[in-house]
C-alpha cells in the first residue's frame, strides 16, 4: 500500500476532522500519500479527489463537522455507482480505504472490498453510538454534552415557569444519546426505542411528581420510539395533566455541530493511527473501535449487524433517579 483514500460519510459527527487529521499525519509517518475523497461516495463518483498535504490538516483538530464534507449516495448503492468509484480510485493509483461514518457508510467500505479487493478499513464516525466493535463511536460524546448543555437551559425556565418539557434528541433508531443526556441532565423520564415505557406509566410518575411537587419535569424522548417523538408523546399525555403547561423542544441538528470534546478527539486521533497502522498490518474490511481502552478491529460486517443494546444498567440507573 503506497496511496490511502479518505473519506467522510452519512451524517457528520464532532472528531470527524480529528480523524482525517489521524489518518493522514499516520500516513505520512509510514510514507504513504494520502487523498482526501470530498462529499463520501458521492464525491468518488464525481471524482472529487486531491492528495492532501500537511496544510490541509492545520487547525482542523478542534473544528466541527467535516472538511472532506458528507453526503448520503444513493448512486454508490447500485452497483453502476460503485463501479464509476472503482474506477476513478485506480484513476488516481489509490489503492486502499479508509471510510469514516456510520453503518450505511460502513457497509459502502465492506462492498467495495467484497466487489472490487480494495482494502478498506472503517471508523465508526456518528454521534449515535450504535455501532458494535467499539465502546464509543467518534461524536456521541460530544453530541451528548451538547445535548446536556441544551437541557440544562431548558430546565432553567422549565423550573421558573412550572412547566413540563418533552425534549426530543437524536439517536436514529437507539437510545444511547438520550439514556445519557436523561441521567447527566436529572430527567424526570427518558423515553428510549430499546425500552417501551407504557405511556401509562408515563401519566403515572408525572402525576407522582407533581403531587410531590418536584421542581425541574423534563422529559427525554428519543427520536425514533415506536410511540412517536416528543411532540406526539406530548399530545398523549396532555388530557390526563390539565394542570401542566407542557411545551416541547426538539434538539435535532444542533446536537451534531461543535468542537469535539477531549475524549472525542482522543478517542479519533487513536483510531485515525489505528486505521493506518491496520491496512499496513493487512486488517481489511473491518472496523477499527475502542473496546476498554484497546483497539480493537471487528469485521465490518459484524460491526454494523450485531445489535449493541443500550447498557441495562444505565437504563436501571435512569429509571432509580428519576422517580
Ligand atoms: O446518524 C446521525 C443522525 O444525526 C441521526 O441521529 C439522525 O436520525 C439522522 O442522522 C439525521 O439525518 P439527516 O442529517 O440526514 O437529516
Amino acid at each position: 500500500i503506497t496511496k490511502i483514500g479518505v473519506l467522510t460519510s452519512g451524517g457528520d459527527a464532532p472528531g470527524m476532522n480529528s480523524a482525517v487529521r489521524a489518518v493522514v499525519r499516520s500516513a505520512f509517518y509510514y510514507k504513504l500519500e494520502v487523498f482526501g475523497i470530498y462529499r463520501g461516495y458521492e464525491g468518488l463518483i464525481q471524482d472529487d479527489i486531491k492528495k492532501l498535504n500537511s496544510r490541509d490538516i492545520a487547525y482542523i483538530l478542534e473544528r466541527g463537522g467535516t472538511f472532506l464534507k458528507s453526503a448520503r449516495s444513493d448512486e454508490f448503492r447500485t452497483p453502476e455507482g460503485r463501479k464509476i468509484a472503482y474506477e476513478n480510485l485506480k484513476k488516481h493509483g489509490i489503492d486502499a480505504l479508509v471510510v469514516i461514518g456510520g453503518d450505511g457508510s460502513l457497509t459502502g467500505a465492506h462492498l467495495f472490498y467484497k466487489e472490487f479487493g480494495v482494502p478498506a478499513i472503517g471508523l465508526p464516525g456518528t454521534i449515535d453510538n450504535d455501532l458494535a466493535g467499539t465502546d464509543f463511536t467518534i461524536g456521541f460524546d460530544t453530541a451528548c454534552n451538547t445535548a446536556i448543555q441544551a437541557i440544562d437551559k431548558i430546565r432553567d425556565t422549565a423550573t421558573s415557569h412550572d412547566r413540563l418539557f418533552f425534549v426530543e434528541v437524536m439517536g436514529r433508531d437507539a437510545g444511547f444519546i438520550a439514556i445519557n443526556a436523561g441521567i447527566g441532565s436529572a430527567a424526570a423520564a427518558t423515553l428510549i426505542p430499546e425500552k417501551k415505557m407504557p405511556i401509562e406509566t408515563l401519566i403515572e410518575r408525572l402525576k407522582v411528581r407533581e403531587k410531590a411537587k418536584k421542581q425541574a419535569n423534563v422529559v427525554i424522548v428519543a427520536e425514533g420510539g415506536k410511540s412517536g417523538g416528543a411532540l406526539e408523546i406530548s399530545q398523549k399525555v396532555k388530557k390526563f395533566l390539565p394542570n401542566y403547561d407542557i411545551k416541547v423542544t426538539i434538539l435535532g441538528h444542533l446536537q451534531r455541530g461543535g468542537s469535539p470534546t477531549s475524549f472525542d478527539r482522543l478517542l479519533s486521533s487513536k483510531l485515525g493511527v489505528a486505521a493506518v497502522e491496520g491496512l499496513l498490518h493487512g486488517k481489511y474490511d473491518v472496523m477499527a473501535g475502542l473496546i476498554n481502552n484497546k483497539v480493537v478491529y471487528t469485521p465490518i460486517k459484524r460491526a454494523i449487524v450485531d445489535d449493541k443494546d443500550v447498557d441495562e444498567e444505565d437504563f436501571r440507573v435512569a429509571k432509580i433517579l428519576s422517580t
